[in-house]
């Protein structure tokens, strides 16, 4: 094989490995609202800060970690389903108040690592939802099961007796950090208008 072919070679396969990393490609970062969709379709868990209820740290921050969905794989809505239980301490925190943040990060993927972007730059894009956490019921709750199970299939087997519920998110804002320039407010309105998609 002459020199010049192997070189060819490697480009190809360079490429190709490259193309099976960008599958799915985040939008780019001047459409704020498509980033952060992108974001919450691609994470399966959020840190999650409340108002502990909870000495030593009463009446402060408290942030942990929860497996969230908002739909199931490609088929995204935007509202973060969480699948809960009163026996849990962020839930006895949200008990006696509902306000919470969430906050999720491409780190949990590929992408910024493959890109070589710290979890901290801005350019390994996140996003920090704030609002409340809001039983859900009826069809609503058929949904955030689907999305969650299909996503996190242990849950099914997670213990019959800790009683636990569906969830969503109730988004009042996003702020989103996928570059440099500071964070960027999208309303709940841009966000949920936004395709996390590329259109064709
Ligand atoms: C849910 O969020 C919307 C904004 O998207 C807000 O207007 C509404 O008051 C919130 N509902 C509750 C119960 O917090």
């Amino acid at each position: 094989m002459s020199a010049l072919l192997r070189a060819s070679c490697a480009l190809l396969l360079l490429w190709l490995s490259r193309c099976c990393g960008c599958r799915v490609r985040i939008p780019p970062h001047d459409q704020a609202a498509r980033v952060a969709r992108f974001v919450a379709h691609q994470c399966d868990w959020a840190s999650m800060a409340t108002v502990s209820t909870h000495a030593p740290a009463l009446g402060r921050p408290f942030s942990n970690v929860f497996s969230f969905s908002d739909g199931p794989q490609g088929s995204g809505t935007g509202v973060p389903y969480l699948y809960l239980t009163p026996m849990e301490l962020s839930v006895q925190d949200l008990q006696v108040d509902s306000q919470a943040s969430l906050s999720m990060s491409l780190a949990q993927t590929d992408y910024c690592r493959q890109q070589g972007f710290d979890p901290q730059s801005p350019l390994c894009a996140h996003i920090i939802l704030t609002g409340s956490v809001l039983q859900v019921t009826g069809l609503e709750a058929e949904f955030a099961q689907k999305s969650l199970f299909s996503r996190h299939p242990e849950m099914e087997a997670w213990p019959p007796d800790h009683g636990w519920f569906f969830c969503k998110f109730n988004i009042t804002q996003v702020w989103v950090l996928d570059y440099f320039g500071g964070v960027k407010l999208v309303s709940p309105e841009e966000y949920f208008q936004a395709s996390p998609h590329p259109k064709h």
